[in-house]
């Protein structure tokens, strides 16, 4: 008789899904919803640094534009919140673990957003890395994250178009449009790259969850993948990258780069970033603040179920 184990290792073996009702070992489901609750929590934080500038898009098309993208970030996260609910953690719980500092989100949710032209980064740039982290994620061995991601991955696809067109439309504007331009590019480049994670050697989960089939590259690996995609489009743009070390190498068929600085990195983790404080702070604030139409929820809900079927 095959065990529980063996029966998950073989659907892992032949590339099927697990699903929610399927057996798993404990690890794999507590990997799934730490790495599936800090990627929506990403999504929700990562509302703020965009929803700095929507009262301030400089055309009704732009403001019309970056609300919709706002609004994606939402309901990414409300999709990846589900998901993670289907492993047994529940909604209250996610939040409380955001709002209390004890849960992660991506680090690049950290940094200040004070030019109109880090909209145009953050969807070239922030986006972009999202789109290279993702799509791999289609293919999670868990069903309902990687069905999450399909969607997800081309609501992503616009974002990073409209902010390339943010900045090719910067780029081809006055001097002073084109240096706000290549400075929102200097400041969003390096912690674009942090997005994927510690180096390979200094990453604990990936080993197991590539094993899992969970992510099916490693840290590294999509970074350079993301640092080949970015060099014709920076030259499209003719926006530098500020990497001075950077170039192809035609032996290792690796792109050589500075190194990325980690010390800043970890700040940024340890809840030292530049925004850490007052990310955390707005979501709690907004938390408590909609404690009101949670209750009315809920108590609609209660007298719905007390009324006769009609
Ligand atoms: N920001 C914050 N924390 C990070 C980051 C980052 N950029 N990169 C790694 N970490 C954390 C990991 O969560 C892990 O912490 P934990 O063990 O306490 O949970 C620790 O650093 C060590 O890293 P790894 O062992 O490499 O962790 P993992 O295998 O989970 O890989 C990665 C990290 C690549 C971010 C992975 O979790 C992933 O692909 N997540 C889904 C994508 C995602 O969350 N994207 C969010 C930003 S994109 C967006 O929202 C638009």
């Amino acid at each position: 008789m095959t065990t529980d184990q063996e029966a998950f290792d073989a659907l892992i073996a032949a590339e099927q899904r697990i699903e929610p009702r399927d057996w798993m070992p404990d690890a794999y489901r507590k990997t799934l919803i730490r790495q599936i609750s800090q990627h929506a929590h990403s999504e929700i934080i990562g509302m703020q640094p965009e929803g700095n500038w929507i009262t301030r898009a400089p055309s009704l098309k732009r403001k019309a534009i970056l609300m919709a993208k706002v609004q994606d970030e939402a309901g990414h996260g409300l999709y990846l919140y589900s998901a993670a609910q289907t492993l047994g953690i529940t909604r209250d719980e996610m939040t409380e673990q955001l709002i209390t500092g004890r849960a992660k989100y991506s680090s690049i949710f950290n940094y200040p957003t004070p030019t109109w032209a880090d909209m145009g980064a953050i969807g070239w740039l922030v986006d972009g890395a999202a789109i290279c982290n993702q799509v791999p994620l289609c293919r999670a061995s868990y069903g309902p994250y990687g069905r999450a991601m399909v969607r997800i991955c081309k609501e992503e696809s616009f974002h990073q178009r409209q902010g390339f067109e943010i900045l090719l439309t910067l780029m081809q504007g006055s001097p002073a449009q084109r240096e706000m331009a290549q400075d929102a590019v200097n400041r969003w480049y390096w912690p674009s790259l942090m997005m994927f994670g510690p180096p390979d050697d200094e990453s604990p989960n990936s080993a197991q969850s590539m094993a899992w089939k969970i992510k099916r590259f490693s840290n590294d690996e999509l970074r350079q993948r993301f640092v080949g995609m970015l060099v014709p489009q920076a030259e499209v743009l003719g926006v530098t990258l500020p990497d001075p070390d950077l170039r192809w190498n035609e032996e290792t068929e690796r792109w050589d780069m500075s190194e990325i600085d980690w010390d800043e990195f970890k700040e940024v983790l340890a809840g030292r970033g530049p925004c850490n404080a007052e990310r955390q702070r707005n979501r709690r604030t907004a938390h408590e603040d909609g404690a009101w139409v949670r209750e009315a929820a809920a108590e609609y809900a209660r007298k719905q179920a007390l009324l006769p079927e009609l």
